[in-house]
């Protein structure tokens, strides 16, 4: 294997797949980290592999190159992500306005308490790294992960949206927020330095309040 300065595992998966092994299956798109197609277990650990150098993760001058956890495999190192998606559907992650096209544009203040908290959460490029760090995900195939409900705080948090309490009621249930133990991994392992385990907090205490209002 060729080495070179800023080379990238993903350099690697595709040197092997040029030179080495052309049936070796894999995923990604853009190599600049912002489609989310490219994670992969990496000396055991969920990365954006177009993202990570080899520099910074081999061990002994090697790296271990395995599929996502958490997810089926469908050949090598591609996994089946249709759970993953589902589960942002399960979690109400679609924005769903109450205005129309004829109505003015929502005012959203750019230094408000929930605007800043979508700003910290809306950068997710859905590449499922959390999703496989999650041990509760493993314990439970059912649980929503820390990528549904950190689409669901952000959709919580966006005051043109009008269907939060059935978001709420959605993200409630024994699959929802409350079943993360907050272990921290998803946070720990974010490519984009998002904090699903401080959203998954936000939704219990709006689960909370909601349920005292006797909304729920
Ligand atoms: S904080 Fe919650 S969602 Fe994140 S890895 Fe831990 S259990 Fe999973
Ligand atoms: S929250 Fe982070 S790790 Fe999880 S899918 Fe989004 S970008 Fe990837
Ligand atoms: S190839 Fe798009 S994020 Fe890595």
């Amino acid at each position: 294997m060729p080495r070179y300065a800023s080379q990238t595992v993903l350099d690697v998966v595709t040197h092997i797949q040029r030179a080495l092994d052309p049936t070796l299956a894999y995923r990604y798109a853009c190599r600049v980290g912002m489609c989310g197609s490219c994670a992969m277990t990496v000396n055991g650990v969920a990365r954006w592999t177009c993202r990570t150098h080899v520099d910074k993760v081999a061990k002994d001058g090697a790296v271990e190159i395995a599929p996502l956890r958490n997810l089926p495999v469908v050949r090598d190192l591609v996994t089946d992500m249709s759970q993953f998606f589902d589960k942002w559907a399960k979690a109400r992650g679609r924005f769903e306005g109450s205005k129309t096209r004829t109505d003015d544009f929502p005012k959203v203040e750019p230094q408000s308490a929930a605007r800043r908290e979508v700003d910290a959460a809306i950068e997710c490029i859905g590449c499922g790294v959390c999703y496989a760090s999650c041990d509760v995900v493993s314990w439970n195939p059912d649980y929503l992960g820390p990528a549904a409900l950190n689409r669901a705080w952000t959709l919580v948090n966006d005051v043109r949206d009008a269907s939060n309490l059935e978001r709420l009621r959605d993200i409630a249930g024994d699959a929802g927020c409350h079943a993360c133990h907050t272990h921290v991994s998803c946070t720990e392992r974010c490519p984009k330095h998002i904090s699903p385990t401080a959203g998954i907090a936000g939704l219990k205490r709006a689960v909370a309040k909601a349920a005292m209002r006797g909304e729920l």
